[in-house]
């Protein structure tokens, strides 16, 4: 691999499958009409799986554009050379669009105010693509009001540093049993649009739990997260679209101790855990600190394929497993994903911490190295855990 050539030297790692993401990218856009174009949301590092490397993968696969969370985000990418177009989702100072504009990325704008300032910094050869943000009921941010609405496309038309790029919505429920809510939410956004006096190149509300379940909110683009992942938006949305999605994150350790204690000794903070007879205990370089939280204490994990218990508090940096016998210090334990015949999901994470999948990838943080697999890049292969030596972490 000849990037970010620098060696990790703790078995723990993050495994990222760049052939997953296409594959479910691919499927994905297979669902959509042709001309739907797919924004392939990538904030957050990309949900913790690595934004440049899953940009790349995304736009592979067919995105037309990505979208990020923050202005920082995006100049992450840009820095990281994606050229490709860029949209914040999310809101940006007045003051740093020309920053914006600069770097060929579009931003999102709900107020007039913000308008007028932004107006102020930027340069007569300036060009800022911006996308108005309608609130249909998400309560978030975007203009509520049809009236501010009229009133900033007029602005943003009567300004040619401004390019009125698109309009979008964000549902709240669009993943739930009742299509009420959403069904309100769509008719707003479709009401809103009628306001307009043209239409901007592009037109999105959809999610990827509205993108699979709902053809009429497709407009001319979708803005694809979860579902490229491999993770479905919901339980709802899984039984409903039945679309066989790869999960692309899986995460992994080694064994770095082993030790058979006797009967009644103690394991881990709190001497919370004490051994029922005698007991092999190996020790995994992974912690709260990773994101590998203490209310994952007793959650199992994979070794040699089959499921064995965490056992003792969580610690900041390690954590401890009871063996159901001697086993090779060094050997792989795979905390998320599959091993031989075995398999814990992000959804079985979930559960457990009693959140969504989307949180469980994001929670575990940038000390853990994230390693891509792309079996037809052979410049980004990462093959066997053996040879894991270079990675990138930094993202
Ligand atoms: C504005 C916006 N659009 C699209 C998405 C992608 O949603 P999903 O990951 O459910 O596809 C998000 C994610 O939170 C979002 O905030």
């Amino acid at each position: 691999m000849e990037y970010e050539n620098r060696p990790f030297y703790r078995d723990t790692w993050v495994e990222i499958d760049l052939d997953s993401i296409s594959w479910n990218l691919a499927r994905i856009k297979q669902q959509l009409p042709a001309e739907t174009a797919v924004i392939a949301v990538v904030k957050a590092n990309a949900y913790g799986h690595g934004d440049y490397r899953v940009a790349e993968a995304a736009l592979k696969a067919g995105a037309s554009l990505l979208a990020v969370a923050f202005l920082d985000e995006a100049l992450t990418l840009r820095d990281k050379g994606i050229q490709a177009p860029i949209l914040v989702l999310g809101a940006t100072r007045a003051r740093d669009a020309r920053l914006a504009a600069v770097h060929h990325i579009s931003l999102t704008v709900y107020e007039q105010e913000w308008l007028e300032e932004a107006a102020a910094c930027l340069q007569p050869e300036d060009r800022l693509a911006v996308h108005l943000k309608v609130d249909t009921g998400m309560g978030r941010i975007g203009v509520r009001d049809g009236a501010e609405l009229i009133v900033l496309e007029q602005l943003l038309r009567a300004d040619s540093r401004f390019e009125f790029e698109g309009v979008y919505t964000h549902f709240s429920t669009a993943d739930e049993p009742d299509p009420a809510y959403f069904e309100a939410q769509l008719a707003l956004f479709q009401e809103r649009l009628s306001l307009l006096s043209g239409k901007p190149k592009y037109i999105h509300c959809s999610n990827s739990a509205a993108a699979l379940r709902y053809p009429a909110a497709h407009f001319n683009a979708v803005r694809i997260g979860i579902a490229m992942y491999g993770l479905a938006p919901s339980s709802t949305v899984e039984q409903e679209v039945p679309l066989p999605l790869r999960e692309a994150f899986s995460l992994h350790s080694r064994l770095i101790h082993v030790k058979k204690l006797p009967k009644g000794e103690k394991v881990g903070y709190g001497a919370a855990y004490e051994t029922a007879e005698e007991e092999w205990i190996g020790t995994l370089p992974i912690g709260y600190a990773d994101g590998w939280i203490r209310r994952l204490q007793g959650q199992e994990v994979l070794i040699n394929g089959r499921r064995a218990p965490l056992v003792g508090k969580i610690c900041m940096d390690q954590c401890m497993v009871r063996l159901p016998g001697y086993t090779e210090p060094g050997t792989e334990v795979t905390l998320i994903g599959g091993q031989g015949a075995g398999r814990i999901s992000v959804n079985e994470i979930a559960d457990k911490l009693e959140t969504i999948n989307y949180e469980i990838p994001c929670l575990i943080g940038s000390r853990v190295p994230r390693i891509y697999k792309n079996a037809n890049e052979p410049g980004c292969m990462i093959c066997t855990p053996e040879d894991i030596i270079l990675v990138d972490s930094a993202h």
